[in-house]
């Protein structure tokens, strides 16, 4: 059944300070983004202190230029959905009271969104997908195997064991002397390197065939860089990027297909702002294709940090009957299956 609704988004869990208007969860009315990236890029990662006054100075124009764009008031809005987990808690608190206010000033109801949860929800803008299906969940601060059971009921199958493949991106660009956001930078140069120049071992994970690990590929890039240093001898940055991505991707869907296999999933989404890989886009493809199974990633502009995401999520979790009242806190870390709050 369609219910005709229109959720405005917020979301500032990390250095994008974002609001959406999306109808019925899967019509983009309008979608804001102000980021601080470029600031953070002087310093080589985000640093939170200034993404949240950033964050503080911008959410209120960025929320009046989504409803405008929208040709929306807030008469019009049947709800307001905020990331509330997890994240930086000084950004995440931005949007939260924002939302807290705006909610309680305007009489709308407010609704929660987890972060993740959001990005799976990021396919629903651009394709008519409906769970159940297996995502792969790749960001700055996840690596999961996600079985989406409905819109709202989440397993995670397998989890990276240490750092997120972004993360490792992002640190191994880093070494490389590449800017900020390394995954950016290395999916870009890696167009003229050579993927088979560097040998990256498989990283062996004892907890489940579904985790990931990787720091030791990480540590691969690193000891490379430094060595090369050392001796006076200079690494072809191209090769080396071109042949770490191959690794990470290698990595990501090997353990995503045995997931799939093992649970009978035939409907495979990726979401998050790895899903933007170049490489990791055309391999899932192939996997996909030969195995017979349909594949869906978000357009790029979906991929990375937005709130049309967080709009969409909140509307299935809004029919759910999840609502928060001003008591409603944030939260830096917090699992995708439970609205309970983690440690
Ligand atoms: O989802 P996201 O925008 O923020 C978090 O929730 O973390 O993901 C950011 C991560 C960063 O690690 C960034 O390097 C990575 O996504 N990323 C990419 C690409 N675009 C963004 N990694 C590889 N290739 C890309 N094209
Ligand atoms: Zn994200």
């Amino acid at each position: 059944m369609r219910i005709f609704m229109k959720i405005l988004g917020i979301e500032s869990s990390c250095d994008e300070t974002a609001a959406a208007v999306v109808e019925d969860g899967r019509k983009v009315l309008s979608n804001v983004i102000a980021t601080s990236l470029e600031e953070h890029k002087l310093y080589g990662g985000v640093v939170p202190e200034i993404a949240s006054r950033r964050h503080a100075e911008s959410i209120s124009a960025v929320v009046s230029e989504a409803l405008e764009n929208a040709a929306c008031t807030m008469d019009d809005i049947d709800a307001v959905a905020v990331t509330y987990a997890p994240g930086l808690i000084g950004s995440l608190l931005v949007g939260v009271n924002f939302a807290k206010g705006l909610s309680l000033a305007t009489d709308t109801p407010l609704v929660p969104v987890h972060h993740l949860r959001g990005h799976i929800a990021s396919n629903y803008l651009t394709s008519d997908i409906e769970p159940p299906f297996l995502c792969l969940v790749v960001s700055g601060g996840h690596s999961h195997i996600v079985a989406v059971k409905s819109y709202t009921e989440f397993e995670v199958v397998g989890r990276t064991r240490d750092d997120a493949a972004g993360e490792a991106l992002d640190k191994a660009g880093r070494t490389m002397g590449l800017a900020y956001p390394g995954g950016v930078s290395i999916d870009k140069i890696s167009a003229d390197g050579n993927a088979d120049a560097f040998k990256f071992p498989v990283p062996k994970v004892s907890t489940s065939p579904y985790d990931y690990s990787f720091s030791g590929l990480k540590t691969v890039v690193i000891n490379l860089v430094h060595n090369a240093e050392q001796k006076g001898e200079t690494i072809n940055t191209a090769d080396l990027a071109a042949s770490f991505q191959k690794a990470v991707v290698g990595c990501l869907l090997t353990n995503l297909e045995k997931a799939a296999k093992d649970f009978g999933y035939t409907e495979i989404v990726i979401a998050g702002g790895v899903s933007a890989n170049s490489l990791l886009r055309s391999e899932a493809q192939k996997m996909c294709k030969n195995n017979g199974w349909t594949l869906n990633i978000p357009e790029l502009k979906y991929c990375g940090d937005n709130a049309a995401m967080i709009a969409s999520q909140g509307y299935f979790e809004y029919l759910d009957g999840t609502v928060a009242d001003e008591s409603l806190n944030a939260y830096a870390t917090m699992p995708i299956e439970s609205s309970e709050r983690s440690e």
